[in-house]
């Protein structure tokens, strides 16, 4: 890394306060954001990791009006529950704040009169959609109706969520107010806009020349929205919840939440340095990094810059922004209004003391270059085949086996040959590879060497077999059992940025304390002589039923989901009673019923009709009756004037009716009570 740089700023988007954090936040900002910190506080650098909530924006208010409570009740709830949930994962903030301070309302209302008083805006007017019955402007998500680009229904009037283009409330086609339901009106209003285009040059050079090292997805956005051109933004709201607009005549406009949130950054620096917050903004030996998610990448790049810019005063732009990619829950868009999503909270209640491994999973599955997938089995996987069997073993081994031969004293070394220079040499070379990766945020393949170092360890203890050589030959044990117990503390200082909770129980049980990341490659690190704790587990075995559990759960919501979005199917053609009339339909005893050899789907059934004769329906239904047996004495209804069909070599001699549930289900259709087999249903 660079040494011009005297601090690094690490800023994280500010979660909206409009419910909990998900592994989707977790994975795209907080946890690469931590391991980003830590790695550099490892190296003895000046850092300051800044949070806090984003608490304004519609949706907060929304869900307020839903729950009958105020916007501050709900953001007070969220905020308590986020900053908890992720000091208890350990993302070590050193500030985590809330866009409803004081110090923030006084740092954002200072920061737009200021632009306000330099010229930085443009005042206009404009037609606005306008809720007549709640008698209110509805600005961003106060509106839903058509996207204008992909056509889909309910997409908002700041951005579809199917396409992803941002948008004007005025886009949509069909708008709806999502307050009142009305359509709304347009209806003139004025506000102040950045213009954007102003900048265009300035950004133009700073990220199209001056940082191609970007990674690709972040680069490529910045040139397309700088390619397209840009326009004047609207810094203003008609709402009556966020920082109001500090201009005489402005009543009833507070500040558009995606310019308040980013001061949020500078507010909340503000808060821990009263005194030098200005170092951390101004000073150009300052580096400042944003982590964010993929959907905010025109709001940091773009936006917040121009915003920057346009104050002047020294004010710098950021040196990287390494926006993430999403993480998918099971193949599906993860989703707060659908509950669609892994909370931090719920999962820290399911899994105590499991920090690390939502952290290892979060990262070894990071979506850092494309959108990726978490799963709860893959979760279960590298816990089980990788945190317990080759990180947790290999330490356990090297304890278990130094507690054996020497007592839990580390042994002082001998000769050292081949076998011990090559695990040196091999853990200097990964942690090499490590720094790189880090520092070019390329947080999964550091993971992955990290993970290499563990399997390093217990190729050495192969090779070297300790156990084996104590029978004969006690120097080389020593120094086996020497230099495996170096090995752990150097995975206790790689591992810290990753699984800090781990890295602190490994120090512990070898009684080491401070760490550093130049310390790691030494292989002097616990002197011989030196008492090492009892062996105590890193990681234990996820069983099946955790995973059940959590499989069963999101099974469930997706069938509440199913169930919410059912709609009935549209009405079929009329037809004309006689017509109907012509259709047999009877009541039927099932008096056996088996699965179909060879077909999935098929179940054929005797059916007693009130005949001498039994009668033979085949019928789809088998993956929804999977025990086909039990259906023995239940009465059913079916069609008996339709042509004999065959299926499967089978003569069947009517249809059996069921109907189809929301999730597509089948279920079969009876007579409410008894009826004599044969009877006609008209
Ligand atoms: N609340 C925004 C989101 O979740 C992020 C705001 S980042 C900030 O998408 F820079 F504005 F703070
Ligand atoms: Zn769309």
């Amino acid at each position: 890394m660079s040494k011009e740089f005297k601090r690094t700023l690490i800023t994280t988007a500010l979660p909206y306060a409009n419910g909990p954090v998900h592994i989707g936040h977790l994975a795209g900002v907080y946890v690469p954001a931590d391991i980003y910190a830590r790695y550099l506080r490892l190296n003895g650098r000046e850092v300051a990791m800044i949070g806090g909530s984003d608490e304004h924006g519609v949706p907060i208010t929304i869900k307020a009006k839903k729950e009958g409570v105020t916007p501050q009740d709900i953001v007070d709830r969220y905020h308590t529950i986020i900053r908890d949930s992720m000091k208890e994962l350990g993302i070590s903030f050193d500030v985590y704040s809330r866009t409803t301070s004081d110090i923030h309302s006084e740092t954002a209302s200072e920061f737009f009169r200021h632009l306000y008083d330099k010229g930085e805006f443009i005042e206009q007017s404009s037609m606005q959609l306008f809720d007549e019955k709640a008698n209110q402007f509805l600005a961003d998500r106060y509106v839903t109706g058509e996207c204008p680009n992909c056509h889909a229904q309910g997409a908002y009037g700041d951005q579809c969520e199917k396409c992803g283009s941002s948008l004007n409330a005025t886009d949509l086609i069909n708008p709806r107010s999502a307050i009142t339901g009305t359509v709304p009106v347009l209806r003139e209003t004025r506000h102040w806009y950045l213009p954007l285009d102003r900048w265009e040059p300035a950004l133009r050079e700073w990220i199209l020349d001056g940082h191609k090292e970007w990674k690709t997805n972040v680069y490529g956005q910045c040139k397309s929205w700088l390619d397209l051109g840009l326009q004047p933004r609207a810094v203003s709201r008609d709402l009556d919840w966020g920082v109001p607009v500090p201009v005489e005549g402005a009543e009833g406009k507070v500040l558009y939440v995606w310019f308040d949130a980013p001061i949020g950054y500078i507010s909340n620096t503000k808060e821990i340095f009263p005194d030098t917050w200005e170092q951390w903004w101004k000073s150009p030996d300052t580096r400042i990094i944003n982590f964010i998610g993929k959907d905010n990448i025109v709001f940091h790049c773009i936006v917040f810059p121009s915003m920057l810019m346009a104050y002047g005063d020294n004010y710098q732009l950021p040196d990287n922004v390494p926006a993430n990619e999403f993480l998918n829950l099971e193949g599906d868009k993860i989703s707060t209004s659908r509950n669609w999503a892994v909370w931090l909270h719920e999962y820290l209640r399911d899994f105590p003391g499991k920090q690390d491994v939502l952290r290892y999973v979060l990262t070894a599955n990071a979506p850092e270059t494309k959108d990726n997938d978490f799963t709860w089995r893959d979760f279960q996987t590298r816990n089980n085949s990788e945190l317990v069997a080759i990180l947790g073993n290999f330490v356990n081994r090297a304890l278990v086996l130094t507690h054996k031969y020497f007592d839990g004293t580390v042994p002082a070394p001998g000769e050292m040959l081949d076998v011990d220079k090559a695990l040196v040499e091999e853990i200097r070379k990964l942690k090499g590879e490590m720094s790189e990766a880090i520092e070019t945020f390329h947080f999964r393949e550091a993971l992955r060497l990290a993970m290499d170092m563990a399997r390093a360890g217990n190729k050495y203890l192969q090779e070297t077999e300790p156990w084996k050589t104590a029978k004969t030959d006690m120097e080389r044990t020593a120094t086996a059992l020497y230099m495996v117990i170096q090995t752990c503390a150097n995975l206790a200082i790689a591992f810290e940025p990753f699984l800090p909770f781990m890295s602190e129980k490994l120090l512990r049980m070898l009684n080491g304390d401070k760490i550093s990341w130049d310390m790691l490659g030494c292989f002097d690190l616990v002197p011989a002589g030196a008492h090492i704790g009892q062996p105590e587990l890193l990681f234990e075995k996820i069983e099946d039923e955790a995973i059940d559990a959590q499989m069963q759960r999101l099974e469930n919501i997706k069938k509440e989901n199913q169930l919410k979005a059912w709609k009935p199917e549209p009405q079929k053609e009329d037809v004309d009673f006689d017509t109907f009339c012509r259709s047999d339909i009877r009541v039927g005893t099932v008096t056996e019923c088996v699965k179909v050899p060879k077909a999935d789907k098929l179940l054929k059934f005797t059916i007693d009709d009130g005949t001498p004769e039994p009668r033979t329906i085949v019928s789809g239904i088998a993956q929804h009756y999977p025990e086909p047996e039990k259906l023995v004495g239940r009465q059913v209804l079916f069609i008996s004037n339709l042509p004999p069909r065959k299926l499967r070599g089978i003569e069947s001699q009517g249809m059996i009716l069921s109907a189809v549930n929301a999730d597509g289900s089948l279920v079969l259709a009876a007579p409410s009570a008894f009826v004599n087999p044969g009877a006609l249903v008209q």
